[in-house]
C-alpha cells in the first residue's frame, strides 16, 4: 500500500532524524534489560537507530528498497542493528521478539493486513513479551478527511496518502482476543506533538 509515496518520501532525505517520543517511552519501559527488538515500518530508522545505540538488538523493516539500501550502508558500523526490505504484514515466522514495535504504520495497510500483523506480532513474541502501537485513530483530527477508498471502511486518500483509522475499542478488543493483556491503552493529544500540530493518537502497550 502507497509504495511510491513512501520510496519518494524517504528519498528526499529530509524526515525526522530524531527519536520519536514513542520510542523515548518505551525505552524507558525497557532500560532494566537488553532486549530483542524488531521494528515493523521503520522509516528511516531513527527509532530503530535509538534502541540500537541503547544497548538492543534491532531488527528493522520497511518496505522501501531505496531507503533500506542506504541505511545498510550507512549504519553498517553498529553490530546489533539489521535493516531488512520487506512486507511487514507477511512476514514469516522467527525467533521470537522481547518487543514488537510499530509506530505510525498499522495506519498504513488494510485491515486484513493489520490482523495478519497482529497474529503474527503475537507468535513471534516470547512470553511476556510487549507489541508497542502508535497509531492513528478515529479521534485524529484528520479522520474522514480526503476521498473514501471504496470498499474499505475508514480509509482515505488525502494529501496523495492512505491512512485507514483505527477504531481504539475494537483493537483494543482484538488484542485482548489474540491474548494479549494491556500495561497502556489510551487515544490522546500529546503522544506526538509536531510541527506545532497536537494531533490525537492511540498509544498501546500489550503484553503477552
Ligand atoms: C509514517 S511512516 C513511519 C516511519 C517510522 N515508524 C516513524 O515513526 O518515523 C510509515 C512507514 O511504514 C512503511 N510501511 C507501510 N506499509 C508497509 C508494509 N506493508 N511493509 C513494510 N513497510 C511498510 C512505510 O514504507 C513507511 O516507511
Amino acid at each position: 500500500m502507497d509504495f511510491n509515496y513512501w520510496e519518494q518520501y524517504y528519498l528526499k532525505q529530509n524526515a525526522e532524524l530524531m527519536p520519536s517520543l514513542f520510542a523515548h517511552y518505551v525505552a524507558d519501559l525497557l532500560k532494566d534489560k537488553q532486549s530483542e527488538i524488531v521494528e515493523l515500518g521503520c522509516g528511516n530508522g531513527r527509532d530503530s537507530i535509538f534502541f540500537a545505540k541503547q544497548g538492543h538488538s534491532v531488527d528493522a523493516i520497511d518496505q522501501c528498497y531505496n531507503e533500506i539500501v542506504f541505511l545498510i550502508n550507512q549504519y553498517q558500523y553498529i553490530d546489533n542493528l539489521d535493516f531488512r526490505c520487506d512486507d511487514f504484514t507477511d512476514l514469516v515466522d522467527d525467533e521470537p521478539y522481547d518487543v514488537v514495535y510499530s509506530r505510525f504504520t498499522l495506519h498504513s495497510v488494510s485491515k486484513e493486513q493489520e490482523t495478519r500483523t497482529l497474529e503474527w506480532a503475537y507468535r513471534n513474541l516470547k512470553k511476556d513479551g510487549l507489541l508497542c502501537i502508535e497509531v492513528r485513530g478515529q479521534k485524529n483530527e484528520i479522520y474522514k478527511m480526503g476521498e473514501a477508498v471504496e470498499n474499505e471502511p475508514d480509509a482515505y486518500i488525502y494529501d496523495n496518502h492512505y491512512r485507514r483509522f483505527l477504531n481504539f475499542d475494537n483493537l483494543c478488543e482484538e488484542l485482548k482476543k489474540l491474548g494479549f493483556s494491556l500495561d497502556f491503552a489510551a487515544e490522546e493529544k500529546d503522544f506526538a506533538p509536531f510541527n506545532g500540530q497536537n494531533e490525537t493518537y492511540i498509544r498501546v502497550i500489550a503484553r503477552k
